[in-house]
């Protein structure tokens, strides 16, 4: 493909004057990167452009059938803000590849992506915030263009990456929440989207997130869609689990997220000396760790909030509280070890972080 365009704005927006009060995902930067597919050009004239709305067909393929793709990301301020880093991009990106080729969206160029993505972060570098937990989130996502109403694969598509500052997602510290087995909803099954990242995961999820807050929890904890024992996934997070000294988290087949910070937890807590294991859990397995005590923590974890324990665990009726209802050690020492990748505290030995820009 022919090289990256840049579209200049007129204008540049003012930037949040108190990032701590931005609410995730309200506030946009100036520039996005677009690039479209059609069956003659493939994908094609990928650019960077001012941050504008979209016109689209009312008749658009993605908003009556949902045919579309989506990741989540951050860059953040690096090494004392001397530098504009992302955090593991290619991983996200081939992550996004493998939604693309379940939903039988056309592969696109990943060089291509990857040099825009990089050029983006660098023209929007200050718009990178630079407080505790603070970050830029980076938001691609392609979605099918065909102004056609029958159902079928769209021959054509948009890709964009649109980018948000984003304050520290526990508003008030670290907090931990209470969490409740769904046994009625499920969020995908397998041989389903489970795996990919696409607007109806999350759309499943809507309905049974209500249910569980007008219970009084935060989150949802998914149960497998067939036989509805085996634990998948807490809200829009993997799960994992401290039992007995080992951490253990439901492994991949086909209905969880192959999340990429699930697989940075894995790989800092083997490179600590922690025994993993991926492997089906099932919700009465892990009550009869709780009754003999050897359920020591349990913990989200995505993009967003990084890290998220548990303190609470609500099955048929009963709370199970998990770490005394505080903060899990294990959980806080991992927040702090990926807190520090981000921005450089901790050295990256393991290859996560590109730099992409310079102050
Ligand atoms: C994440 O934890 O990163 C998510 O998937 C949530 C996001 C969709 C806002």
């Amino acid at each position: 493909m022919s090289e990256i365009r840049f579209v200049k704005a007129d204008k540049l927006k003012d930037k949040p004057a108190d990032m701590s009060k931005v609410k995730f995902g309200t506030v946009f930067t100036d520039y996005m990167f677009e690039m479209e597919y059609d069956e003659k050009n493939g994908w094609h004239d990928a650019r960077i452009t001012p941050y504008k709305d979209l016109a689209v067909s009312p008749a658009n393929a993605t908003l009556h059938y949902g045919q579309a793709v989506f990741e989540g990301m951050k860059a953040y301020r690096y090494n004392d803000g001397k530098q504009a880093a992302i955090f593991r991009p290619m991983t996200h990106l081939e992550r996004m590849e493998n939604s693309c080729k379940i939903l039988d969206i056309p592969e696109f160029p990943l060089e291509t992506v990857h040099e825009g993505l990089k050029k983006l972060i660098d023209i929007e570098k200050d718009w990178i915030p630079d407080g505790p937990g603070q970050s830029l989130y980076i938001r691609p996502v392609i979605f099918a263009t065909d102004p056609y109403l029958g159902v079928s694969v769209s021959s054509m598509y948009t890709m964009l990456i649109i980018l948000s500052p984003v304050a520290a997602y526990y508003a008030n510290g670290f907090a931990p929440v209470k969490i409740m087995v769904e046994d009625k909803y499920v969020r995908a099954v397998r041989g389903g989207l489970g795996e990919a990242k696409t607007p109806a995961n999350y759309a499943a999820s809507l309905h049974a997130g209500m249910v569980a807050h007008e219970k009084g929890y935060d989150q949802t904890l998914w149960l497998d869609g067939v036989e509805r024992k085996y634990i998948e996934e807490v809200g829009s997070m993997n799960i994992l689990f401290k039992i007995d000294g080992k951490i253990v988290t439901p492994m991949l087949d086909g209905s969880i997220l192959n999340g990429v910070t699930r697989r940075t937890v894995l790989a800092i807590a083997k490179e600590w000396g922690y025994e993993t294991e991926e492997r089906r859990i099932s919700v009465d397995e892990l009550k009869q760790y709780y009754e003999s005590g050897k359920l020591e923590e349990v913990f989200g974890s995505g993009t967003a909030a990084v890290i998220s324990p548990v303190s609470t665990l609500g099955y048929k009726g009963h709370d199970m509280t998990i770490s005394g209802g505080k903060i899990g050690e294990f959980a806080q020492k991992m927040y702090d070890e990926i807190d520090g990748l981000h921005t450089g505290k901790v050295k990256d030995t393991y290859g996560f972080i590109e730099i992409v820009g310079e102050y």
